[in-house]
């Protein structure tokens, strides 16, 4: 993701150096490996962009099901699933069924025996049944040994969310799953000041996104392509989930990272 980076990273890089900070790189660098691997993670750390998917199953009588978002999108794009898989960005409003999952759909395009495990009766608790203890030993493990390298964290720590900088994490991502797909290079980055004086801007960089996103993930449904005419775009709606708050605070970093949005605001949240 770094190379997609290069030119939100010339913004943050600017932006902060005209505050007289300290640069991004250099806090990294500072952190090491502590002896137990799991004391650098915290306690909720594995469970940052977790869901419960229960639209069906206590009402069918069988376990409620996880879904973990840091053990697929070390694979896999958002949009594979968001797009092209069809599920939606709320928990809970994906008609999931059984039979759809064995026919091949949703969980079934993957879970089928051959990419990943599949629809049989040995695997039936691996999804319908949830440990959270369980899910905290598998994400530390998953972690610590893609940071095992000498040479440099595949994951780099971040202060926020699942305690991974996933926009600086080095996966080889599959970005569709029908190869003869790739992805539309668009880096504009925007910059979007508030209506209100003094308040240092957010900066919104189309290429991380693109990287990982369908243009029609936030165009039309999110936001307006044209710059400023989304309405009712301010801080207190992304709070609550709206605008840039569908994916930040959810499964992206969430929004008390007050600077990587405002870079000038380092030093909050
Ligand atoms: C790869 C993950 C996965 C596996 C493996 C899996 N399921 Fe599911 N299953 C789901 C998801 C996701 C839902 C939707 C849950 C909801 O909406 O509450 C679901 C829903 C269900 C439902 C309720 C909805 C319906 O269509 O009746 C039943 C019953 C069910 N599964 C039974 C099983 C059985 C039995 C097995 C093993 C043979 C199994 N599942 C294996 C993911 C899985
Ligand atoms: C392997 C499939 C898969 C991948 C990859 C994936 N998601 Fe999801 N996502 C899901 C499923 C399944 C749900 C639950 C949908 C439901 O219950 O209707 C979900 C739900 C969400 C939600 C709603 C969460 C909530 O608590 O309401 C958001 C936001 C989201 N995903 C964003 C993303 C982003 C951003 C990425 C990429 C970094 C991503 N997803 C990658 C499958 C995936
Ligand atoms: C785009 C492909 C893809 C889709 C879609 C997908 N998975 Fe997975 N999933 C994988 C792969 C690959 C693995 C890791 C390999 C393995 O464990 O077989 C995995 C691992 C898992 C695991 C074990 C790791 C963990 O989280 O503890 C669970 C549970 C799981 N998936 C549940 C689901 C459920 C539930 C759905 C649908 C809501 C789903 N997956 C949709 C590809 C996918
Ligand atoms: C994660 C969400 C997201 C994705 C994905 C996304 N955009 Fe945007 N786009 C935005 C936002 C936010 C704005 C600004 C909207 C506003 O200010 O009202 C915007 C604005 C635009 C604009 C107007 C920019 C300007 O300078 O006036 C264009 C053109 C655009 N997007 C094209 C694209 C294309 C092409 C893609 C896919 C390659 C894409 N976008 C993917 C969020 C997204
Ligand atoms: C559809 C989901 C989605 C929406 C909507 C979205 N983002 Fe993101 N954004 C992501 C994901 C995923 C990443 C990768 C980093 C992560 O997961 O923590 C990301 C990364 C970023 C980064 C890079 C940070 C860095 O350190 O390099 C910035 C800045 C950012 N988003 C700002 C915004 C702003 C501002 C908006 C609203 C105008 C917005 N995003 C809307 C999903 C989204
Ligand atoms: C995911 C990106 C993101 C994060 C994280 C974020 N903001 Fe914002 N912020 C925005 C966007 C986008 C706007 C709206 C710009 C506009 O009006 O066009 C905004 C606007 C604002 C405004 C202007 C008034 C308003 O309500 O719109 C203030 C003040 C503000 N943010 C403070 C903060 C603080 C404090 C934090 C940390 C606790 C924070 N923001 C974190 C994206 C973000």
């Amino acid at each position: 993701m770094s190379f997609k980076a290069g030119f939100l990273t010339v913004a943050l890089v600017a932006a902060v150096a005209l505050t007289g900070c300290m640069s991004m790189d250099a806090e990294e660098s500072e952190w090491h490996e502590p002896a137990d691997p799991s004391d650098s993670y915290s306690p909720t750390a594995h469970a940052y962009g977790n869901v419960l998917i229960n639209r069906m199953s206590s009402a069918s009588g069988v376990t409620p099901v996880l879904f973990s978002h840091w053990a697929h999108r070390v694979n896999y794009s958002c949009r594979v699933c968001h797009f092209e898989l069809k599920f939606e960005f709320k928990a809970n409003q994906t008609e999931i069924t059984e039979a759809d999952n064995m026919d091949g759909q949703f969980c079934g395009a993957c879970h089928n025996g051959t990419t990943a495990f599949g629809h049989t009766k040995d695997n039936c608790s691996k999804c319908h049944g949830y440990d959270d203890d369980e899910n905290r030993r598998e994400f530390v493990e998953m972690v610590t040994k893609a940071n095992s390298s000498m040479i440099q964290p595949i994951m780099p720590k971040s202060s926020h969310g699942n305690n991974i900088d996933w926009s600086r994490a080095l996966l080889s991502l599959k970005y569709s799953l029908d190869p003869g797909v790739t992805q539309m290079p668009y880096d504009s980055v925007l910059e979007l000041s508030a209506e209100a004086d003094r308040i240092p801007p957010a900066y919104f960089p189309h290429g991380e996104h693109v990287y990982i996103l369908d243009c029609a993930n936030c165009h039309p449904d999110i936001f307006n392509i044209k710059k400023k005419t989304t309405r009712h775009f301010s801080m207190r709606y992304i709070t609550q989930g709206l605008f840039c708050g569908v994916c930040h605070g959810k499964v992206a970093f969430p929004v008390d990272d007050c600077e990587r949005c405002h870079p000038a605001m380092k030093g909050k949240g």
